[in-house]
Parts: structure tokens; C-alpha cells; sequence
């Protein structure tokens, strides 16, 4: 299948991007900065999940950032939805067929450290994976990668310069965080968010660490930020609503394009 979707995509556009953006919750606007645009709806690529959220726009789109060619996914499946692990994952599988080699993923995330606000942007260092599954288990596909991928620096070293250095130049405030991947789709729950603060987690959210795993197993690297649109369960007296996060994500969309636009050909060039 996911040769198939390979060559629907081959079909559709001129253009062979290196690098991949996924952009979640209410974060899709970064889309329109393109030039040369192929909009490929999901439902039109064999195999590719059609993600059901609302916010999610359910679109890959293949352009140009200036001269540089990028594959950006406008909406993502979650495990929540109901796909299994290797449905969530396989758009990564699909672009690394298509000729990805680094991806930028965003998502919407419910801030846990004390010192984060909502519509504030955080650089994910590291991961914890609470989802229950990893897309890797049955059969290894030995020519993707090994059986027991390294994870140690799931969020490129590397690229997390690149990305703090292009932030102090936008004077955008960007701090590194840990991030926390539960299943959803319920909110935590107070005690969670206590305990996941024990554990080590800066920020919570519902996605990421299914397609970073399967990324890191097949040797891309990874930038991966998160929008903070509210604060986690009980630091706050407010309720968490998909509205408020999705509100939160359109109040930030300015800022994420910016940085978007300054770090992509950064991490191109880097490959060079
Ligand atoms: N928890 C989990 N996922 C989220 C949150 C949250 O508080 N906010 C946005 N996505």
C-alpha cells in the first residue's frame, strides 16, 4: 500500500520535498504560505487515514517555501479516532517512500510546567510514550530500520539549535519540554497531570509519538513543536474544551508561520 500511495503522490506533483510538516490542531494555515501548489485531499491516497478531528483540514499539500519544495500534511489520524498504530503512521511511512528525510511535526498540547502559558510555543526535547502501543510492534520491516531502534535523541540535538537560534532571531520565546503522549480522547484528569509532572513531562498531548517513533526507525530527523493552548487539568480553575484549543491554535498561527518559514530552509540546508 504504501507504494501505491507513493506513486498517486509521484503522479500528482513535479516536486520531490526532502522535508515534511505536520501541522496540528487549528495549526493548518502554515499551508497557504506555498507556491506551486498540489492539494492532494487524503481520501484520494490509497491507504491514507482520513483524520475525523475537527480543525484538521485533511489535506497533504506538495509546494514550494520559496525554492524549497516541502510535503505538508494539514491534519493527522490519531490513535483516538480509532486507527491502529500502523494507520497513524503511515503517511511518515509513505513520505520517507516519497523522498522525506527530516519531518517537523506541531501539535496542540496542554501546558504542565509551571512557567508555560497558553499560546505559548514549547521545542519538544524528548517524549514519553503513554499511548499503550508503539507502531513498530508485529514484524520488523528490516529494510525500513533495525528491530530495536535507538531513541535517545528521538528530537534532533541538532535541529533543536537550528530551531532556538531561529526563535531568538524572531525574539519568539520557545522553550525545550518534555512531552507526555496519552491516547485521549479525554482530557487527564488532575491526579494524571500530577503524576505526569512527577515523571518528567513539561507538556501533554494526543499525538506525535507514534509518527516519531516510526521517523526515528527510519532514520529522519525530527523538530517537533508544540502550541500550548491551555494549561494542563487543575493548574487552571477553567475547563479544557476542544473550542478553547482550537481557538488558541488560530491565535498562534502567526507566529508558528513565521517560524516555520525561517527554520525549514535551515534544516535543508543542513543536509547539504
Ligand atoms: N491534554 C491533552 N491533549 C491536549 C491538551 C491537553 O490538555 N490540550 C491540547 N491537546
Amino acid at each position: 500500500m504504501i507504494t501505491e500511495a507513493k506513486s498517486l503522490l509521484i503522479s500528482r506533483t513535479a516536486l520531490r520535498p526532502a522535508i515534511g510538516v505536520v501541522l496540528g490542531s487549528g495549526l493548518g494555515a502554515f499551508a497557504d504560505e506555498l507556491s506551486d501548489r498540489t492539494v492532494i485531499p487524503y481520501a484520494e491516497i490509497p491507504g491514507w487515514p482520513v483524520s475525523t478531528a475537527v480543525g484538521h483540514a485533511s489535506t497533504l499539500v506538495v509546494g514550494n517555501l520559496g525554492a524549497l519544495p516541502v510535503a505538508v500534511m494539514s491534519g493527522r489520524p490519531h490513535l483516538y479516532e480509532g486507527y491502529s498504530p500502523a494507520q497513524v503512521v503511515f503517511p511518515v511511512n509513505v513520505l520517507h517512500a516519497f523522498g522525506v528525510r527530516s519531518m517537523v511535526f506541531t501539535n496542540a498540547a496542554g501546558g504542565i510546567h509551571g512557567s508555560l502559558e497558553p499560546g505559548e510555543l514549547v521545542l519538544i526535547s524528548d517524549h514519553i510514550n503513554l499511548q499503550g502501543s508503539n507502531p513498530l510492534t508485529g514484524p520488523n520491516e528490516d529494510l525500513l530500520g533495525p528491530r530495536f531502534p535507538d531513541m535517545s535523541e528521538a528530537y534532533s540535538r541538532h535541529y533543536r539549535e537550528l530551531a532556538k537560534s531561529v526563535a531568538a532571531e524572531l525574539c519568539i520565546f520557545m522553550p525545550e519540554g518534555v512531552y507526555a503522549g496519552m491516547l485521549g480522547p479525554s482530557y487527564e484528569t488532575p491526579a494524571e497531570i500530577r503524576f505526569l509532572r512527577t515523571i518528567g513531562a513539561d507538556v501533554v498531548g494526543m499525538s506525535t509519538v507514534a509518527e516519531v517513533i516510526a521517523a526515528n526507525h527510519m532514520g529522519m530527523k525530527v523538530l517537533a513543536v508544540s502550541c500550548i493552548t491551555n494549561m494542563a487539568a487543575g493548574l487552571s480553575d477553567r475547563k479544557i474544551s476542544h473550542e478553547e484549543v482550537l481557538e488558541t491554535g488560530a491565535a498562534v498561527r502567526d507566529t508558528l508561520v513565521k517560524f516555520l518559514r525561517m527554520v525549514l530552509p535551515r534544516l535543508e540546508q543542513d543536509e547539504l
